[in-house]
């Protein structure tokens, strides 16, 4: 102690998942308790600061720390940031955005490394990742002509809520990588174009703060990763239902988290330098993802599904299924709908597209008469109002939208999702022109032509950008360089 302050040295011994204390804001605290709900290490916990100060017993806030006693880690000059911060100078301006693809191109050149990597990567190959936006353009449209298109109306509802459009903004952990403020952020943005925003578990900002940020009815689902502690997860339900959720939503596609390689090769340097170290539990080596996942339980299946109807009120959604038998199951077990998702491509490498799913979910849904009984939606690869399109012509209720908005967030904050959205509303309003649709009701399978979708993958061998970079080609016989004489 000095002038009745704690040092340094004395926080810095525990260091451990049975004594582990750490410094936010110049306060200790004793987190022990803590790790299993927020396992992940220090830097993630100093995300959840606030949540630390309020929530936190009192007995285990331990005092201020006298800051001059605490080592700092010093900073090494960095080429790469410092390119990175000239080029935040030079961004173009917002009104240069004309689609949801350039802000993916600006964040990449202004995001921070371990953001980028974290939110641009895919599992393994990549190959799912990408599939999910090519998959679209296997589609076509079969447009309707001279049908009176003056009024559009490109509103309709998802479990009940009347939304503007029929995107929701999806569940993506760690907003703050990628903006200061996090996920209220896109609260701001879903309340301005009345869309529904689905809060993740790993969410930056804590789950009050992010419901605290709606304005209004504005509606909020929760997205679940399952505790293998049931009581924790019982409390974030009563939770989020109390707090006046409107839909629960379990990922099922993740009972392991995926090898995502950029996340991991940008070496989450965030992930914790001091908690939980010499235990094992987190290995610092495995990126974003892997950090901060440990305490999904892999044993969730079928039987839980009854549990959860006995815990909540709220509709249950399976998030992440990836077959025809899988929904029919979903159907069976009596829950309110399910997302066609394979994660945005960071799960199980080659798992279908959702829109592909889709094409084969929806007649075997509609030959048993089942097609009202639950809600079907989809996500991956969304970037174009002609993708929501198709999505609804083959029967989804609406579309999940995940790193655009994520984009957009991080290259230029609320103004940016703003204008993401807006965008989406302005290409959707002038396609619903074009294929002679007015209103949600209208969109059907016999506006498309799936041909190309339902030949499936037979013979198309998808690019193998990292076995191709890798490959060392064989050479043809080498010519001299001067005539012979
Ligand atoms: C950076 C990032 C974080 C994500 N975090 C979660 C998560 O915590 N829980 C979850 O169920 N899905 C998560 N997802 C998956 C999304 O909910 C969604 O399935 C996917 O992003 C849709 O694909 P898109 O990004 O191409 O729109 C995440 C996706 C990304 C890109």
């Amino acid at each position: 102690m000095s002038q009745g302050k704690l040092t340094g040295a004395a926080v810095a011994e525990h260091n451990s998942k049975n004594s582990c204390w750490v410094i936010v804001h110049g306060k200790a605290y004793d987190v022990t308790e803590f790790l299993p709900e927020h396992p992940g290490g220090q830097k993630i916990i100093l995300k959840y600061a606030d949540t630390l100060d309020k929530f936190l017993d009192p007995s285990k806030h331990l005092g201020q720390v006298d800051m001059a006693t605490v080592e700092q880690e010093e900073k090494a000059f960095d080429p790469e940031e410092e390119g990175r911060l000239e080029r935040v100078k030079r961004m173009p301006p917002l009104a240069a955005c004309y689609n949801l693809m350039d802000f993916e191109a600006v964040a990449r050149q202004v995001m921070k490394k371990t953001a980028w990597a974290y939110y641009s990567s895919g599992a393994d190959d990549e190959i799912t990742m990408r599939e999910n936006h090519a998959a679209f353009h296997k589609i076509w449209f079969r447009p309707r002509i001279l049908v009176d298109v003056e009024h559009i109306d490109m509103s309709t509802t998802m479990l009940g809520t009347k939304c503007d459009i029929p995107f929701y903004v999806t569940a993506t952990a760690l907003g703050k990588l990628g903006h200061a403020e996090g996920e209220v952020v896109l609260t701001r943005a879903a309340r301005r174009h009345n869309v529904v925003q689905m809060i993740p578990t790993l969410a930056s900002c804590s789950f009050d703060e992010i419901v605290d940020a709606k304005e209004g009815d504005q509606v909020q689902w929760l997205q679940l990763y399952v505790n293998k502690d049931r009581a924790i997860t019982k409390k974030i339900v009563e939770h989020a239902e109390k707090r006046g959720c409107k839909g629960l939503f379990i990922t099922v596609d993740a009972p392991q988290l995926g090898r995502r390689e950029k996340d991991m090769r940008s070496k989450f340097s965030d992930a914790g330098s001091d908690v939980q170290s010499g235990d094992g539990s987190v290995d610092r080596s495995q990126g974003a993802a892997r950090a901060i996942s440990s305490f999904i339980d892999p044993a969730l299946s079928w039987k839980d599904i009854p549990w959860f109807k006995s815990i909540t009120r709220m509709p249950i959604i399976l998030k992440g299924v990836q077959c025809v038998e899988d929904v029919l199951r979903a159907v069976e077990a009596g829950v309110d709908g399910v997302v066609l998702s394979n994660h945005g491509g960071r799960q199980l490498e080659t798992a279908p597209s959702g829109i592909e799913v889709l094409a084969e979910v929806m007649p075997a849904l509609r030959e048993r008469g089942w097609d009202k009984r639950i809600e079907v939606f989809v996500d991956g690869g969304v970037r174009r109002a002609t993708d929501i399109l198709k999505a609804l012509c083959l029967g989804a209720k609406g579309v999940g939208i995940g790193r655009p908005f994520l984009y957009a967030m991080s290259a230029y904050g609320l103004e940016g999702v703003d204008r993401a959205m807006q965008l989406l509303k302005d290409e959707m309003e002038m396609n619903m022109r074009l294929i002679g649709a007015t209103r949600i009701e209208d969109l059907n399978p016999r506006l498309l032509d799936t041909r190309a979708l339902l030949a499936g993958h037979a013979g198309v061998i998808p690019s193998d950008t990292l076995g191709l970079g890798a490959y060392d080609p064989l050479e043809a016989p080498r010519f001299n360089e001067k005539p012979k004489l």
